[in-house]
């Protein structure tokens, strides 16, 4: 396998549609030593503020959130076509809480300026948090969201990060 390198943001032009909803991301946060991972659809890219930036929604549920709310950086590792989607479920259903899910899956923890993402991937983001801002009812302008979405009352906070570098394999 190539190593990583850095790619240009002008060459970046993947399709947020297809690389998150579709083909699925994994959110990593913490360090190196201590990091959890867990599978993401729903996020996308842009510009805020002058700064690239890249957008997640994390509900309050996730033991991920718990260091993302500590460490104030994060990483989407995305994946080449055919890769397991049984470890992305895996990682989607199944919480650090619980179990070492990269002991589980046999992945590796990597890091870039210590911002770990997964070692298994060929496109890393890294990212330096700028916001982080929860979704609550009082937002919703449509209050199917809150019944088709949040019957539970497990709400996502939003969270806006600096894309510090976009690495490609
Ligand atoms: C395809 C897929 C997409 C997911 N997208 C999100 C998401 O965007 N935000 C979120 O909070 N949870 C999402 N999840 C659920 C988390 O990945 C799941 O709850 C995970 O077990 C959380 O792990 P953790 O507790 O170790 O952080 C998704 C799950 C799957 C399978």
């Amino acid at each position: 396998m190539h190593t990583f390198q850095p790619c240009p943001i002008e060459v970046f032009d993947s399709n947020p549609f297809t690389m998150l909803g579709k083909d699925w991301a994994v959110l990593t946060s913490g360090t190196k030593e201590k990091s959890n991972s867990m599978t993401i659809s729903w996020g996308g890219f842009g510009v805020l503020w002058n700064k690239n930036v890249c957008y997640v929604f994390v509900r309050d549920s996730r033991y991920t959130k718990t260091l993302m709310d500590t460490c104030g950086t994060f990483s989407l590792t995305f994946f080449q076509k055919g890769f397991s989607r049984s470890i992305l479920m895996y990682l989607g259903t199944v919480s650090g809480a619980r179990e070492d899910k990269m002991k589980m899956t046999h992945l590796h923890v990597n890091e870039s300026d210590g911002i770990p993402f997964i070692d298994e991937g060929n496109l890393v983001i890294t990212c330096k948090m700028l916001s982080a801002a929860k979704l609550t009812p009082d937002s919703f302008l449509n209050p199917d969201i809150e019944t088709s979405h949040y019957k539970d009352g497990d709400f996502h906070t939003m969270y806006i990060g600096e894309i510090l570098q976009v690495m490609a394999r």
